[in-house]
């Protein structure tokens, strides 16, 4: 056994200050984009959150953008703007947050959850192939961690039995797969502009498409169900007068919050190669500890790094990951789990009636797995303190 006791013992921790799991970095350009945006007088849905979908549809390589209030937004309007509802299935992974599964749910339509591929954690084609029906009408990947899913298998599966394919990129802005960019994988992609994703503007999101009637259809669903350009209609291009088409939703976006998001994109290239530079660390660092598996990266991906997620050898420890994640609390690393299966809740455990017997990778993996901190402020002395308190507390609690 170590001889520095564990800080949950007593001992001193490895780090003085809390190292948290994410924190979104906004410096000066954003203080100033967002401050200059109050003062214009137009602080809601405006010119502001029009370019920010336009600006995100080009770094994403798709030809339209709509931004919205929140990825989950955008991954209903997407279901809803294919018409998708009641009477059809849309299927999608166990291994996500619960939105993805919810706005299956919000529309009506029967959810279809598979398990994933053990080493990506993202959808297993085969899965989705095998529970493909004649009602299926969409499949939603997920790029877990910021890893494009295996767009090679899912999008030609897709065409052959004429289903849309959504791309959950709340976790990759940014990402390629074969050197094309998340958001030309899919016949639309949603992405997340939450406080610790990729680029934050607070709460955030934007639909990509190339399907500009799509995209047309989601914007009027977006604001109400008014009537195309709803938002100008207090600006002197605009007029008192509007139709709602359609009983449609509040997902738009603020000027406020589309205004840090343009300055956040500016940043996205410094963002990005210091997140693969902190995953880059931990590779390294980590390659010794046969406690631990750090997580496979596709060499066909270009990936986002929003999660450096690791793996617990739990048959030669002493403690389960709760307590695991307890003693690095102890130590002041902040860690978190991504992400309970969503078959394990108990809304759609008991309502929907999911059984861990569908899902061996998922219950396989879920116990082992934790989150570490990745985030463009961190320095690679935090870095180097995560590695050191892993180090410490699997000296302790090693069989
Ligand atoms: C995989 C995944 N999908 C969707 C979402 C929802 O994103 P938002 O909070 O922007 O609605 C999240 C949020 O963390 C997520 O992790």
């Amino acid at each position: 056994m170590s001889a520095e006791a564990l800080a949950i013992d007593g001992g001193a921790p490895v780090r003085a200050k809390f190292l948290p799991v994410a924190l979104p970095s906004v410096g000066e350009a954003e203080k100033q984009a967002v401050l200059e945006t109050l003062e214009s007088g137009w602080v809601t849905t405006g010119p502001k959150a029009i370019e920010l979908g336009r600006r995100i549809a080009a770094h994403s390589g798709a030809a339209h953008g709509l931004a919205v209030n929140s990825a989950t937004g955008a991954l209903h309007l997407a279901l809803l703007a294919w018409g998708i509802g009641p009477g059809d299935e849309v299927i999608t992974s166990t291994w996500t947050f619960a939105s993805t599964a919810n706005v299956v749910l919000h529309t009506g339509a029967t959810l279809v959850l598979v398990d994933v591929d053990p080493k990506t954690l993202n959808l297993d084609p085969a899965r989705v192939e095998a529970a493909i029906t004649p009602r299926t009408k969409a499949v939603i990947a997920v790029d877990f961690a910021g890893q494009p899913a295996d767009y090679d298998v899912l999008r030609p599966l897709c065409d052959r039995h004429g289903l849309k394919l959504l791309a959950d990129a709340a976790h990759s802005f940014g990402a390629r797969w074969n050197d094309r960019p998340v958001g030309t994988l899919a016949d639309a992609t949603a992405f997340s502009f939450y406080a610790i994703k990729n680029i934050t503007t607070g709460e955030g999101g934007c639909l990509v498409t190339g399907d500009q009637p799509f995209l047309e259809r989601a914007q009027v669903l977006s604001l109400h169900g008014i009537s195309k350009d709803a938002w100008k209609r207090y600006s002197s291009a605009g007029a008192w007068y509007y139709e709602v088409t359609v009983p449609g939703f509040k997902y738009n976006l603020t000027d406020l919050a589309a205004a840090l998001g343009l300055a956040q994109l500016e940043r996205w290239p410094e963002f990005d190669a210091r997140r693969g530079a902190i995953a880059r660390r931990y590779d390294e660092r980590l390659a010794e500890l046969d406690l631990l598996a750090r997580p496979y990266a596709d060499p066909r991906a270009h990936h986002a790094w929003h999660l450096y997620t690791v793996r617990l050898d739990l048959e030669r420890l002493t403690v389960d990951r709760a307590r695991f994640l307890e003693l690095l609390k102890a130590e002041n690393i902040g860690t978190t789990v991504n992400f309970i299966p969503v078959h394990k809740h108990p809304y759609y455990r008991d309502a929907l009636g999911f059984r861990p017997d569908d899902f061996p990778v998922a219950e396989r993996v879920y116990p082992a797995i934790f989150t570490l901190p990745i985030y463009p402020r961190m320095t690679d002395a935090d870095v180097d303190d995560v590695v050191a308190a892993l180090v410490k507390v699997f000296a302790h609690t090693k069989r």
